[in-house]
């Protein structure tokens, strides 16, 4: 992203915010047209919802001093992957690989790396894909190459998220030994609940595969829809 040197701060800090915010609002439509796009095919919707925001100014600021770099607008956009972040929680770990897939692939998209916390997942139990991409943002000028952190979890892994994020704050990344270990057990829990899931959903298709064979592509049934089939 090249920032107009012309520009004073304040406009800098103004035109960057713009193009950080265009691009969420462009990754967030993509996001939307791929779910509506599957529920017209599969009469099934892999996203349970999506959450977006900006990095406040405050964070920036304490996120650029935390990794020693000095407080530039230059510095902010090359430095920081999180400016724009979006946030998709799906229901199965099946699905977060298909939509990773789909917003990748499109060709407006250009992936700068992965971080792939769910076959890897971190010492403390954090599970999570994570996708830091580029969209480019058409301005009168030409396009700008904007970046996107894409954090893509089960519903699940986000109940456990953002119980640890609560933790790890109050206790400002010192928590209690036992409250660490509870908290990996949780996430043990996590992973049994989201692989039982996915293989309860998956006996429920087959059965399903066998009632109606002439239904033709996959179905997936999810709670409410139920009753709605004939
Ligand atoms: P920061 O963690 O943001 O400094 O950047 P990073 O370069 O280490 O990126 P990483 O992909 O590890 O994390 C990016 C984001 O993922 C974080 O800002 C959090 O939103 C989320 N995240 C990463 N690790 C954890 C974790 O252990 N617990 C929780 N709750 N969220 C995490
Ligand atoms: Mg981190």
């Amino acid at each position: 992203m090249n920032v107009p040197s012309s520009f004073n701060q304040v406009d800098q800090w103004k035109s960057v915010m713009f193009l950080y915010d265009s691009a969420l609002k462009e990754i967030s439509t993509k996001i939307e047209i791929l779910n509506n796009e599957f529920v017209h095919i599969y009469s099934y919707n892999p996203i349970e919802h999506v959450k977006s925001r900006l990095k406040t100014p405050d964070s920036i600021v304490k996120k650029l001093k935390r990794y020693g770099y000095e407080v530039t607008i230059d510095n902010m956009v090359e430095k920081l992957s999180d400016i724009a972040g979006i946030r998709i929680i799906c229901s199965f770990t099946s699905d977060i690989y298909q939509i990773a897939q789909m917003i990748a692939k499109q060709s407006d998209v250009t992936v700068l790396y992965v971080k792939d916390y769910i076959k890897s997942p971190k010492p403390n139990g954090y599970k999570s894909y994570h996708m830091v991409v580029t969209i480019p943002i058409y301005l009168t000028d030409g396009p700008v190459d904007t970046k996107v952190e894409i954090q893509i979890r089960t519903v699940a892994m986000d109940f456990w998220a953002s119980l640890e994020h609560k933790i790890y704050y109050k206790f400002e990344g010192n928590a209690p030994a036992y409250l660490q270990q509870e908290l990996k057990a949780c996430a043990d829990v996590v992973n049994m609940l989201d692989a039982k899931m996915f293989s309860l959903n998956q006996a429920i298709l087959e059965l399903s595969a066998q009632t109606h064979e002439d239904s033709g592509g996959e179905k997936r049934f999810r709670e409410g829809e139920l009753e709605e089939q004939p």
